[in-house]
């Protein structure tokens, strides 16, 4: 039997990465009020993402989660919200016309604050300070003032998370999303690139079914899914007097949902089964992402699973694989075989950004562009081989115009780096490499479209 819970049972265990504040008073205020704000959507939606995923589950739609490593509150502005949401859409729309089928489209945004950290604390020439945790923690300027951990800054990320899921609504709803834009989510300067020359190709494609369509008397007037979509958020559920705070009942179900965001993840540092992490997450009805690197074992994975999801629900969990491209052939197949043998309902997704992380000469952390199209490819791979179903991709990324990742079509050096290194954490896919690795997927999932058709018509 399971023991009980309550949205504040996670307090009673263990809590990884979890920062302490001087004055613990002037959290709780900040977390009562918390409690009195609305939340930030609504239990219904995270239901339709749940039935969404269910459908990924069983190998009849894919899910695209994306979006920046850290949210910043520097960086907020309502044209980065736009150009992470228009990239989005264009891999979304090159993935759904490839594979023919559903794209779940899913956001690290609109509450992707806070990050864990290897290390407590960080030294500069001699200077020890706490670690930068976020910008719903502390500021990233190395000193002292800058690095305390202010509980006035949960407030700020509410506030940001609210303004930006306001953004992202009116885009997904209000005619932005329209499929006869489709040539105007091209950003300028991907022009010219050779992934920019792949997609306007699409594009024209798109446009001239949609004429086609729409001479048959099928227009957004007569079907409203032709201009609207579904812009689902999620982050990692690592800050859980947080969570907490915007976890309420739903009157509908009577089920608890963190309505933070839609979806929520664990983090592979925070995944302990008796932790905090694990213990807030199984009393919320979102669905779940739990990240499993290197060291998950089989045994860690299925108790996890059991904890998590004891109903067995499709949709309910998601596993997000981050091995590094030179493990995934060696561990994906042992997590596979035992999730199959134990007839376990999940959604198998590839993380190829956080195992591929290395130091470039220069001193900057960056994610050479084909290893991590390696780790997708092998992710694939694996996967047909088992005779299972890679059902999605969560990557890093942002609309900018960034040099963080090493290669891709732009061919980006280790000298060009500096030029445009704008992550507050870990170095993310530009537009362009994006949209490359869109097209890479795309082409596997065609392929295995052609291989059902054939089998279906033999
Ligand atoms: N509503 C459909 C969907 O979300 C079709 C669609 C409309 C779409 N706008 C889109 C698909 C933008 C991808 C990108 O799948
Ligand atoms: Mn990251």
């Amino acid at each position: 039997m399971a023991q009980s819970w309550s949205p504040q049972s996670w307090r009673e265990k263990p809590a990884r990465q979890m920062p302490d504040y001087a004055d613990q008073k002037a959290l709780e205020a900040v977390e009562t009020r918390l409690k009195t704000h609305p939340p930030l959507v609504f239990a219904g939606e995270a239901r339709n993402l749940s039935a969404q995923l269910a459908q990924v589950c069983e190998g009849k739609a894919f899910l695209l989660q994306g979006g920046d490593c850290a949210e910043s509150f520097a960086e907020f502005h309502p044209d980065n919200i736009r150009d992470t949401f228009r990239v989005l859409l264009q891999m979304a729309v090159v993935l759904t016309y490839a594979a023919a089928m559903p794209v779940v489209k899913v956001g690290r945004i609109a509450g992707q604050f806070a990050k864990p950290r290897s290390d407590d604390t960080e030294t500069r020439d001699g200077v020890t300070l706490p670690s930068y945790r976020g910008d719903i923690v502390n500021a990233m300027e190395f000193s002292p003032e800058a690095r305390a951990n202010d509980p006035q800054r949960l407030m700020q990320a509410y506030a940001q998370a609210a303004a930006t899921l306001n953004l992202l609504r009116a885009f997904a709803s209000g005619g932005y999303a329209d499929l006869h834009n489709v040539h105007r989510w091209t950003l300028g300067f991907i022009a010219g690139s050779p992934s920019s020359e792949r997609y306007r190709a699409l594009a024209g494609r798109i446009s001239e079914t949609l004429e086609f369509m729409e001479a048959c008397g099928i227009t957004p007037a007569s079907v409203p899914q032709l201009r609207t979509t579904d812009f689902y958020t999620s982050h990692e559920a690592l800050l859980l007097g947080y969570e907490q705070a915007l976890t309420r009942i739903d009157s509908t179900s009577g089920d608890w949902y963190d309505t933070s965001a839609h979806m929520l993840w664990i983090g592979d540092r925070t995944r302990q089964p008796d932790g905090a992490h694990v213990e807030f997450c199984r009393g919320v009805k979102n669905p779940l992402g739990l990240k499993c690197g290197p060291s998950m074992e089989e045994d860690d994975l299925l108790r996890l699973a059991a904890t998590l999801n004891p109903e067995n629900k499709p949709g309910r969990l998601t596993l997000i694989c981050r091995f590094g491209a030179d493990k995934v052939g060696e561990k994906l197949p042992r997590l596979i075989r035992a999730v199959e043998r134990e007839g376990i309902k999940v959604v198998w997704s590839s993380d190829p950004m956080h195992g591929n992380t290395i130091k470039s000469g220069s001193g900057f952390k960056t994610r050479p562009f084909d290893r991590i199209l390696k780790e997708v490819k092998a992710f694939f791979d694996v996967h047909r081989a088992e005779g299972t179903y890679a059902g999605g991709v969560h990557f890093e990324m942002t609309g900018q115009n960034v040099t963080e990742c090493l290669g891709g079509a732009q061919a980006i050096t280790e000298e060009d780096l500096s030029s445009r290194y704008h992550t507050h954490c870990d170095p993310r896919l530009n537009a362009s490499q994006s949209i490359e690795l869109a097209f890479l997927m795309a082409e596997s999932l065609r392929t295995e479209r052609m291989k059902t058709r054939f089998a279906q018509s033999a």
